[in-house]
């Protein structure tokens, strides 16, 4: 697949079936993450990976976007880790450096035929609390991962997207 193929295959999986990963496969979508590029290289990202009975059922309690996934990361950053600004103040990189390393595993798990998808629906409080992170940790993402249920499908926002000409502009 190259790059494109890539891009327009991965959607939001919102079922998956209860096939686990293998564990080599989610190391590879583990590194795919770390080699992302970040502020600085200041690489202030923690990611949790939630596959424990246990654990999994916290998730249940905090999310109802688990989609019943068998693994789900916390995509997290360290706010004493994050690059700041140094011409602006309060501009800081942790949402970012998060974000493109939730994007390079995304990508990746795409491409071992694993489904993914980015969700906000939860209280990062709640989250810090259930799962005993650290104060100085701040959950950005969660990310349910699996392989898709038979069923699945894209919803029909994947293909709505606004055309070039509405969102970039020359000047
Ligand atoms: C920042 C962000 C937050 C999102 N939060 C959720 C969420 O909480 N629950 C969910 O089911 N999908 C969530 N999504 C997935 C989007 O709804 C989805 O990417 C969008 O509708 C386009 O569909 P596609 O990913 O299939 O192309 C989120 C995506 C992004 C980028």
């Amino acid at each position: 697949m190259n790059f494109m193929e890539l891009a327009t295959t991965r959607y939001s999986v919102r079922a998956f079936d209860n096939r686990a990963i293998e564990a080599d496969k989610l190391q590879k979508i583990l590194e795919a993450g770390r080699i992302a590029p970040t502020a600085k290289n200041n690489q202030p990202q923690h990611i949790y990976v939630v596959k424990s009975a246990a654990g999994l059922a916290k998730m249940q309690a905090v999310t109802r976007c688990h989609y019943g996934a068998p693994v789900v990361l916390i995509v997290a950053y360290d706010k004493n880790l994050e690059w700041q600004n140094p011409l602006e103040n309060g501009v800081v990189s942790g949402q970012q450096d998060a974000s493109i390393i939730a994007t390079h595993m995304m990508l990746q798990a795409t491409e071992l035929g694993i489904g993914s998808v980015w969700v906000d629906m939860f209280s990062p409080t709640e989250v810090k609390k259930v799962f005993e992170l650290p104060e100085n940790i701040v959950p950005v993402l969660l990310m349910p991962l699996g392989y898709a249920a038979k069923d699945a499908a894209p919803s029909p926002f994947h293909t709505q997207k606004k055309p070039l000409s509405e969102t970039v502009t020359e000047i």
